[in-house]
């Protein structure tokens, strides 16, 4: 177990002193998990191979899924990857700082190691304003996964960072919830059609506006063996609680009375079930009731925290309502189809 430095600081009033501190750890080749408007990242310097290896092993991370690089000043981004055409620069332009991720080709200067042996690199601008001054005072560049133990719900608040990777990293800093709440959008730039490889916090509707055509990895959308998914991370079992997770499809009206019959089931078998939906249908329903919100945007924020929350209350299998697949929801479907490893009723 490593000592780890462990600070809270106010978004908006940054303590600068205290982020230098963290910023040299970075600076020095240590970890240290900041938060994002996403989820929490944990960082260490890219271009420092010994660095980067250290983020997976605090994860438990397979080393051939490549890292996010962070930056806090978009004109870096000439510094680490190549091919950066018009296309690139109106999506920096138009949402950075913000929930998307840019995959180019890389400069050499990119290590091995950092872009899981690809010869891409994926670049975001965090809005965080913790975030982006820890970059600045760092003076690297951040390579940032979620800060989860591989195959877990990324954190999105500081207790769950807090109690998964206190003793793992260098340090920590506690900066409040994350407002997204889903990590962001990967989007590969590197052919003639935009494609999304990981829906996030930017929808595919936005970018059509800026971009005209974009695809989504059909990796994304069905499971195939055959298909091969671009987003090397996407191909693992992902955000995944202790719990068994069944997603309920709403074809049918009475699909609360059919939910409601499965937790009988599963009572009288003595397990303890847990049921995600959104606010309006909390009390229609049995069992340990998690409502995520009123809408897409607050379902987003609180799915993270609520699949960790229904493993501290034990429950054993736990049916979440299905939502809309667009917008933030395609994001949504896409985080809850992993975590339930592809399992309807
Ligand atoms: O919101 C986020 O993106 C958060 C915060 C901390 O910035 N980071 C994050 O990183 O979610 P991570 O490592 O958990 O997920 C990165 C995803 C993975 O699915 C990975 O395979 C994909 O991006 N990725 C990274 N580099 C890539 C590359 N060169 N080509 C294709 N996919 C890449
Ligand atoms: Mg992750």
């Amino acid at each position: 177990m490593k000592k780890t430095l462990v600070c809270k600081i106010d978004k908006n009033n940054i303590d600068i002193d205290k982020i230098q501190e963290f910023g040299k750890i970075l600076k020095n080749g240590g970890t240290v998990i900041f938060p994002t408007e996403t989820v929490y990242g944990l960082g260490a310097d890219a271009l420092n191979d010994k660095a980067a290896k250290k983020i997976y092993e605090a994860k438990g991370r397979p080393s051939d899924n490549p890292l996010i690089v962070h930056i806090a000043d978009k004109e870096k981004i000439h510094e680490i990857a190549t091919n950066i055409d018009e296309r690139v620069y109106s999506v920096m332009d138009k949402f950075w700082p913000g929930p998307i991720t840019i995959v180019l080709k890389k400069k050499t200067i990119v290590p091995s190691i950092t872009s899981g042996n690809l010869d891409t690199v994926a670049v975001r601008m965090p809005s965080h304003p913790i975030a982006i001054s820890l970059i600045k005072e760092s003076g690297v560049f951040v390579a940032g996964p979620s800060a989860n133990i591989s195959g877990r719900p990324s954190p999105t608040d500081e207790e769950n960072v807090y109690e998964e990777m206190n003793g793992r990293v260098d340090g920590i800093i506690l900066g409040g919830d994350s407002n997204v709440g889903l990590e962001s959008t990967v989007l590969d730039l590197t052919g003639d059609i935009p494609t999304i490889l990981r829906p996030g916090g930017v929808t595919i509707e936005d970018l059509r506006e800026v971009l005209g055509e974009v695809v989504i990895d059909p990796a994304i959308l069905e499971k195939n063996e055959n298909i091969i998914a671009k987003a090397p991370g996407m191909k693992y079992t992902h955000y995944a609680p202790k719990a068994e997770v069944f997603i309920v499809k709403k074809y049918d009206e009475d699909y609360i009375d059919k939910i409601n019959k499965l937790v009988d089931e599963g009572i009288k078998e003595g397990k303890k079930i847990g049921i995600m939906c959104l606010d309006k249908n909390k009390d229609k329903y049995k069992g340990e009731v998690i409502g995520l919100g009123e809408d897409l945007n607050e379902v987003a924020y609180n799915l993270f925290k609520a699949l960790r929350e229904m493993d501290k209350k034990g429950v054993d299998i736990i049916y979440s309502e299905s939502f809309e697949n667009v917008g933030i929801g395609q994001a949504i479907m896409n985080r809850l189809i992993k975590a339930a490893g592809y399992k309807f009723v």
